[in-house]
């Protein structure tokens, strides 16, 4: 049995680490070959693949970014990419694919196990936390172990200078990384995509921290949008999902505070550093799993599903109940972290 393995949307710090627990137990224990496509869909799209043995995983546990490489290239947007799969595959002899990645990469494998007959096991990935079905995705407790660590630097700066500083965070559709980091970095504001902003709450918020002596950190997801202020937001330009992209809500935060206060603002944009460099051990701990559990569930036969993470269990599930939908922060949970703004 010969599976192929690749790496889809953007990277995400414990990739190498699932790679690693797939090959390691499919060699070992199921006696599998392996091939690393290049690229996400790029790789059986364009027949670039290369094997993968034990040596290949040697030492790769701790190293961020991915060894197979990354893209967003979604062969459902190509001409005649379905056939080019399956014609490489085929070629490749490549009998079953591991998949990792976020929604639109697992959609890709769902579509392609359910209606093309590509026998496909999924594995969940994003630094955003916002994939249905699974209680946590390798790469969130990473991104939000910087961003804490940046809040914490942060506030000593602005309790010199008695500044407001700002803190963009990625997320731009779920606001979990600006929810836990700010929580766990003693931010004064948190701002996330789910709930619309006033401004004049968050200038309030502001002053009132000053009033106590204190300087305000403010963390604001890249997503998150005021009432009224949408148009001031959008770019215009169309990112690879088809969304309108927003840009610099980080900036205009700050400006508008500086404006409305009276307070010198900065923001900072934490930005590809949330995405980079070595796992934490959650992550590994997380990532492996899912890789070990991957390869078993092509052992079994289960094409179409997904591995997740339920409690301490990892259980597995159908590849599109993950990407049916985003996992948001429910309200309930924001106005529980909102006892600590102002
Ligand atoms: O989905 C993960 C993510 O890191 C988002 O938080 C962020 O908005 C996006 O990817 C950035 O994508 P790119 O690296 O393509 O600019």
């Amino acid at each position: 049995m010969r599976v192929g393995v690749l790496t889809g949307g953007g990277d995400c710090p414990g990739l190498n680490a699932v790679i690693r627990g797939i090959v390691r137990k499919g060699v070992q224990e199921y006696g599998y070959e392996f091939l690393g496509y290049r690229d996400g869909w790029r790789g059986p799209l364009d027949g670039d693949a290369a094997p993968l043995g034990i040596p290949s995983v040697r030492g790769i546990l701790p190293r961020g970014g991915t060894v197979l490489g990354s893209s967003r290239t979604n062969p459902f947007r190509e001409e005649d990419g379905v056939r080019r799969i399956k014609e490489n595959l085929a070629k490749d002899e490549v009998d079953a694919l591991v998949a990792i990645g976020g929604e639109d990469t697992l959609g890709v494998a769902a579509r392609l196990s359910d209606e093309y007959g590509v026998k496909c096991v999924g594995v969940p990935k994003t630094i955003d936390n916002d994939l249905s079905a699974t209680d946590y995705t390798f790469g969130f407790d990473t991104a939000v172990g910087i961003a804490t660590e940046a809040i914490d630097r942060l506030h000593t700066t602005a309790e010199s200078h008695m500044r407001v500083l700002v803190v963009e965070v990625m997320g731009r559709h779920a606001g979990w990384i600006a929810l836990h980091s700010g929580l766990a970095g003693g931010a004064n504001v948190i701002l996330i995509p789910e709930q619309r902003f006033d401004l004049d709450q968050v200038c309030a918020w502001v002053t009132s921290r000053f009033k106590a002596s204190y300087a305000p950190i403010v963390v604001v997801a890249e997503g998150a949008m005021p009432k009224d202020g949408e148009a001031v937001l959008k770019d215009g330009s169309v990112d690879s999902f088809g969304h309108v992209r927003l840009s610099g809500v980080g900036e205009w935060l700050a400006k508008e505070i500086e404006k409305r206060t009276g307070k010198e603002a900065r923001t900072t944009v934490l930005g590809h550093v949330q995405r980079g460099g070595t796992p934490s051990a959650f992550d590994r701990w997380l990532a492996t799993r899912f890789g070990l559990h991957a390869i078993e569930a092509v052992w079994d036969g289960d094409f179409g599903s997904m591995v997740a993470l339920r409690g301490t269990d990892i259980v597995r599930v159908p590849i599109a109940e993950a990407t049916s939908r985003l996992k948001t922060v429910d309200p309930k949970l924001y106005e529980e972290v909102g006892v600590f703004f102002g």
